[in-house]
């Protein structure tokens, strides 16, 4: 199969009606998207992908009306759903809720929950408001790998897999969408992302049950995200004793480095240390680095409150054997 990378929205409708696969940028990641409601474009998904059958996807919806057709949003959390939909959506944001029967089994890996979010990009937001219906979609790279943050990556990872890839450049958040449930009046992190911890303790209890072996969300399982070479987190990158004849890569957050006796390639993840930037920057950086044939890419851990958690939370993954 040949595929085109474009911007041809009409192209990607299309596809989505005759329940083919296509490749569509969002605020977070790039997403490789189907009718969520056939079952049979679903499964496409998951043989594009790689991905096992236990791993659910996320349901992503053409406006808040859906949210009713397609969870059962539970009569004592309804009030606090709304309120977090209402400051949250369109954005970087998904719930885990009760599904409804419309949802096929395959959708959500049997699961009696569904993980639904309503992306703010304009064209993903332009293409499935003509679409008229949900759309599933998953990040758009082989399974366990580094999510995509440009449609470049997309076309690595899937080349000859996909007819359409919908360029809009490089996403804006560079991390996957913060997954959040609500249990008994708490609001559950499942995996980190965008909207922080801070940010939804204003409108509940937070607790965080990311890495707990019950939840199904394979994004947390302990290795994922993973780069081809080792990687491996270090304090500080001036204190980092290289091995003779040793090709080492740097992820950097603390130094400036341009460049290095010490170092083969060195990528800043924020010149300014701005957390936002280096979460968009991530995945690109791991990318790149991964891409040198080095022996070892080594990454500075980098501040752990606000988005800094979630960035670190993709940097521990990306680092476990
Ligand atoms: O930002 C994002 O969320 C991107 C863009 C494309 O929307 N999507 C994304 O999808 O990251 P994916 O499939 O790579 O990650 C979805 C995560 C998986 O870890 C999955 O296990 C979890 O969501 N998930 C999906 N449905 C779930 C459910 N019912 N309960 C718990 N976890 C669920
Ligand atoms: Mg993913």
């Amino acid at each position: 199969m040949k595929t085109v990378i474009s911007t041809d929205r009409d192209a990607a409708v299309e596809l989505l009606r005759k329940g083919e696969l296509v490749a569509l940028p969002t605020e977070t990641v790039y997403g490789l998207a189907a009718n969520a409601l056939e079952s049979i474009a679903v499964a496409k998904i998951f043989e594009t992908k790689e991905r096992p059958r236990f791993d659910p996807l996320i349901v992503h919806l053409p406006n808040r009306e859906w949210l009713e057709r397609i969870s059962d949003v539970p009569e004592k959390h309804r009030q606090l759903i709304g309120r977090l939909a209402d400051r949250f959506w369109p954005g970087p944001f998904t719930m885990v809720l009760p599904k409804r029967e419309i949802v096929p089994d395959i959708v959500t890996a049997g699961l009696d929950t569904v993980a639904v979010r309503l992306s703010a990009h304009p064209l993903f937001a332009e293409i499935i408001k003509k679409f008229d219906g949900p759309i599933a979609a998953p990040s758009a790279n082989r399974f366990g790998r580094i999510s995509p943050t440009t449609a470049q990556h997309v076309l690595n990872e899937l080349d000859g897999r996909i007819p359409l890839i919908v360029d809009a450049g490089p996403t804006e958040y560079g991390i996957e969408s913060t997954i959040v449930a609500v249990q008994d009046g708490k609001i559950a992190i499942l995996r980190r992302g965008p909207i922080t911890h801070e940010q939804l303790s204003e409108f509940a209890d937070v607790v965080s049950v990311t890495g707990t072996a019950r939840i199904s969300a394979p994004g947390q399982l302990p290795s994922h995200y993973a780069p081809t070479t080792p990687l491996r987190l270090i304090d500080n990158a001036e204190a980092f004793p290289r091995q003779e004849n040793q090709r080492v890569g740097l992820i950097a957050w603390s130094s400036s480095y341009r460049n290095s006796q010490v170092f083969a390639a060195v990528r800043n993840l924020s010149d300014n240390r701005d957390l936002r930037e280096a979460a968009a920057n991530l995945f690109r950086c791991l990318r790149e680095l991964d891409a040198l044939s080095l022996d070892l890419i080594v990454a500075e851990r980098i501040p752990s409150h606000g988005l800094g958690a979630a960035i670190m939370d993709r940097l521990e993954r990306a680092s476990h054997q």
